[in-house]
């Protein structure tokens, strides 16, 4: 009887399924349209004896609460909004773990104030596909086992989704260079340079 060959695509998917969501921010509890309607604006409670109040809009949610002017966005958005899709790695803006879009702009949540995104449209992993579709960056990622432990995966497609919207050249070289800020430690660049240059058109 012939074995079917565990490739590492079909181990991921078999063993690794809930990383791979977490990694790709599927893990996150989604509203329905109609919910997210009625429950559009949460308002959450006071952190920080200098605490103002401040709005943010996020994944197209409006979040109010009371924070310390000094309080980044990176740590707003996983310690008091518990989107956690967005990653610390090193916490002075040299890694990418914590890219976010902001206003369509790639941006380190770990270099940003949260008051300084009030106003404007914070968009991360948590939001980027459309209900259970995925986003197609985000397929091509898993396409193209783009990740090894996935840490550095949510900052990572971030930034590639606004690469392209930037219209950056896609050779291999161009995406290499516009995607140096974010830094993989397993080293998985050869697959994430395929996956964002298959969005591209360009299959490597
Ligand atoms: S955690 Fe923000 S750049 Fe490393
Ligand atoms: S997949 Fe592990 S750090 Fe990039």
């Amino acid at each position: 009887m012939s074995v079917p060959r565990m490739t590492r695509r079909r181990f991921l998917r078999r063993a690794a399924l809930p990383t791979i969501a977490a990694s790709l921010g599927l893990g996150e509890p989604r509203l329905s349209a109609a919910a997210a309607a009625v429950a559009s604006i949460t308002v959450l409670p006071a952190q920080g004896p200098g605490a103002i109040p401040v709005a943010l809009t996020v994944n197209g949610r409006v979040y109010e609460l009371r924070i310390e002017p000094r309080v980044t966005l990176l740590d707003t958005l996983r310690e008091r909004l518990a989107l956690t899709g967005t990653k610390k790695g090193c916490d002075q803006g040299t890694c990418g773990a914590c890219t976010v879009l902001v206003d369509g702009r790639r941006t380190n949540a770990c270099l940003t104030l949260a008051v300084m995104v009030q106003g404007k449209a914070v968009t991360t992993i948590e939001g980027l596909a459309d209900g259970n579709r995925l986003h197609p960056m985000q397929a091509a990622f898993i396409e193209h086992d783009g990740f090894q432990c996935g840490y550095c995966t949510p900052g990572q497609i971030l930034s590639a989704v606004a690469l392209l919207s930037e219209k950056r050249p896609t050779d291999e070289a161009s995406v290499r260079e516009w995607m140096s800020g974010n830094i993989c430690r397993c080293g998985a660049y050869p697959n994430i340079v395929a996956a964002v240059r298959s969005v591209a058109g360009q299959n490597a």
